[in-house]
């Protein structure tokens, strides 16, 4: 039995148990489960008053409700992935690897809001003032009115808080945040839920718009428990590739947007720069396109964004084929292969097979399925791609080019980046002056591939 006032808290998803096990019923993790101390113990909630009843107020789904206000920070990338900038009284959750520039990006947003007249302060529960003040200066944005500090008591921040009205508040990070309330050490479940608890309701009482920052496990999980990400209205992750200067900030969870809008970012000397044109730095346009090249016409959020699908096949050394893969799904890869092997009679069964996204873009759209096979018939042929060409199509499983959304959007950023053809589903209608090759099963795309035949507009 546990000690009085004692629970075990899972590490991974969470959940609260009376007594320990090695593995935790709720998430099935191993040894995950970890001892923590409450102030009062599960079992021992106090009966509340009954309350007088209240009527309950219905309404109609087609009242008018206002849009909400937004505080647009000025980081223009920032603002889309949140629906048009940040909504008073919300909370947001921002994940990422360590290093990867969270920091970097809330002092930048916090900063430029700052300028265009909002109330902001930025707490750091993991840096000194003078650190942050460094960076600020290095980043060219010392003059900027935000406020500063170094705290990582919760009570001493939100007694602060409560004292001085902001429009946005910063919280890096909220696994250094620590109650007096509970006995747990800090980054625990129980701390990191307290805190951000306390801090959600804070936001909305108040209708500060709070930013907290978390860090992500190995497995790629917010650390702490999952029921943070409950609590707030909107979880971004901020990606980026080791490496590579671009940092991708994804919407996840978005109570008041889309949630597969993207934000792009450039890491260099001062900062985050914003990339308002990322087709432009995900395309290899220097010199002529290699065999097994192709660029994928896709839409990541609202915005279309080409980029560059790389393949090599190459014979086999060992009995067991390779399959790697980086920026696209392997699963993915395997049943284009087999589709590609049983419909087209292309044979991979004593090659190996390398497929890479250019740029340390992730693209997990089916759009980009003809594109993959374009790219790996066309290093299986040695045949290139012309250097105009982008490729789009969903593939089926019966070996049928299917249309996919938006093809309009996607063919006119296409042309605007000075791309004349395409190769995709029979359904597509390209704009005035560019060529479209119409395919309507795989196996003519190919053989369009092999014979280096393209129509024109
Ligand atoms: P940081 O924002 O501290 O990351 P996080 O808060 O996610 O842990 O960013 C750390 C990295 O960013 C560090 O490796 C250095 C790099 N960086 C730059 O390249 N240029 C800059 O102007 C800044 C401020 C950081
Ligand atoms: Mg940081």
């Amino acid at each position: 039995m546990a000690r009085d006032g004692a629970v075990y808290a899972c590490q991974s998803c969470g959940a609260v148990q009376t007594r320990w096990s090695g593995q935790c019923p709720a998430c099935g993790a191993w040894n995950t489960l970890v001892e923590e101390l409450t102030s009062r113990p599960p079992g021992a909630l106090k009966a509340t008053k009954p309350t007088r009843r209240l009527g309950l107020a219905f309404e109609g789904l087609d009242a008018e409700t206002p849009a909400p206000p937004r505080i647009a920070t000025g980081v223009g990338e920032w603002d889309r992935v949140c629906g048009g900038g940040v909504v008073p009284g919300s909370a947001i959750l921002v994940g990422g690897d360590p290093g990867v520039g969270k920091s970097t990006l809330l002092l930048q947003v916090a900063a430029s809001a700052a300028r265009a007249g909002a109330r902001c302060a930025y707490i750091s529960g993991e840096e000194a003032v003078e650190q942050v003040r460094a960076r600020a200066q290095r980043m060219g944005l010392a003059d900027a009115p935000v406020k500063l500090a170094a705290e990582t008591s919760l009570r001493t921040i939100v007694d602060g808080l409560k004292a001085e009205p902001f429009d946005l508040v910063v919280i890096d990070s909220i696994q250094t945040m620590w109650s007096d309330a509970h006995e747990a050490g800090p980054g625990s479940v129980t701390q990191v839920r307290a805190a951000a608890g306390e801090l959600v309701r804070l936001a909305k009482k108040r209708g500060v718009a709070v930013v907290l920052v978390g860090h992500v496990t190995k497995e790629g999980a917010i650390a702490g428990p999952r029921v943070v990400e409950h609590m707030v209205d909107a979880v971004f992750a901020f990606e980026g590739e080791r490496g590579y200067p671009f940092r991708i900030l994804r919407g996840a969870k978005n109570r008041f947007g889309a949630t597969d809008e993207i934000g792009v970012f450039e890491m260099g000397d001062a900062g985050l720069a914003e990339v308002k044109n990322p087709s432009a730095l995900f395309l290899n346009t220097a010199g002529a396109r290699a065999a097994g090249a192709a660029v994928f016409a896709g839409i990541e959020g609202s915005r279309p964004v080409l980029v560059e699908i790389q393949a090599l096949v190459a014979p086999s050394a060992y009995g067991t084929p390779r399959r790697a893969v980086v920026g696209w799904d392997s699963g993915r890869l395997a049943m284009i292969l087999a589709v590609l092997e049983a419909r087209c009679g292309l044979h991979f069964g004593d090659r190996d097979v390398y497929l890479n996204v250019a740029g340390g873009l992730r693209i997990s759209e089916p759009a980009a399925d003809l594109a993959a096979a374009a790219a790996l018939a066309s290093s299986a042929f040695d045949q290139a791609l012309p250097q105009d060409c982008v490729v789009f199509g969903e593939i089926s499983l019966s070996g049928e080019v299917r249309p996919v959304s938006r093809m309009d959007g996607r063919l006119k950023e296409a042309a605007k980046l000075g791309f004349r053809q395409a190769l995709g589903p029979r359904e597509a209608e390209p704009p005035e002056g560019m060529g479209l090759t119409r395919a309507s099963r795989l196996a003519d795309a190919i053989q369009r591939v092999h014979d280096a035949e393209w129509d024109a507009s």
